[in-house]
């Protein structure tokens, strides 16, 4: 059993500082040449990438419990999820400072007029109320009921992050499509433990 103490103390800063992995090795690979031909598109991609991971994993933690009953580990959702903001709002400043070079007709132009970018917008849009009121002051402030309903946000943010994976690309369908189906399986644990908490025990 782990002490409160030994999870505030010891664990939490393990894994705050495991978060911070990809964006170490993407300022490594940055400061060393290790990002390829077109480093922009390269580091916007990986950001991306975490961005989408970080979503999954944020979601994964109440099914962990579910399965595991190991209740400490939700003390670690909500890092999950600020971690998994931090990394959308990294892959659009990458793309909005980088990639557009803060041109803000073009890139308006483009969440307009490219699908993807669209999509991508609207799952960052819907992002923004989470991350604001992941605080205990904004739980406080409008109540728990309210606060659990307008986290259900993050469900149509992740179907979104991860539809905007595959709309942006042309041949190889295989990483978003293994993202839909961890996504799913995850929706699935979810479904299947509010049903069984519903069901009426018999004597
Ligand atoms: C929840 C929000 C978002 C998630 C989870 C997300 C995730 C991703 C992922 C996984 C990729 C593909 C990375 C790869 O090729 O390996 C990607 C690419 C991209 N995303 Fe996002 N994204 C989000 C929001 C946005 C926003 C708001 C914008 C810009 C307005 C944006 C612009 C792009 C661009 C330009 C690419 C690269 C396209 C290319 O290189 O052809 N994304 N994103």
């Amino acid at each position: 059993m782990v002490s409160d103490r030994t999870l505030r103390v010891v664990i939490k800063p393990v894994v705050f500082s495991i978060c911070l992995v990809p964006l170490a090795l993407l300022v490594w690979r940055g400061l060393n040449d290790g990002l390829g031909a077109n480093p922009i598109e390269a580091s916007n991609r990986f950001l991306g990438d975490w961005a989408l991971r970080f979503i999954l994993i944020a979601l994964a933690v109440t099914p962990i419990r579910i399965m595991t009953r190991w209740n400490p580990i939700m003390r670690f959702r909500r890092m999950m999820g600020l971690f998994a903001f931090a990394y959308v709002v990294l892959h659009l400043t990458s793309y909005v400072a980088l990639d557009q070079f803060f041109d803000w007709p073009a890139i308006w132009k483009d969440i307009i007029k490219r699908w993807y970018i669209t999509v991508g917008m609207t799952a960052f849009v819907l992002l923004i109320p989470l991350a604001v009121t992941s605080t205990k002051g904004w739980i406080k402030r409008i109540g728990g009921k309210t606060w659990q309903n307008l986290h259900k946000l993050v469900y149509p943010a992740a179907i979104l992050g991860v539809f905007h994976f595959y709309m942006m690309i042309k041949a190889d369908f295989t990483e978003p499509i293994i993202y839909g189906v961890i996504l799913a399986i995850l929706f699935g644990i979810r479904i299947f433990e509010s049903i069984r908490k519903r069901k009426p025990r018999t004597a």
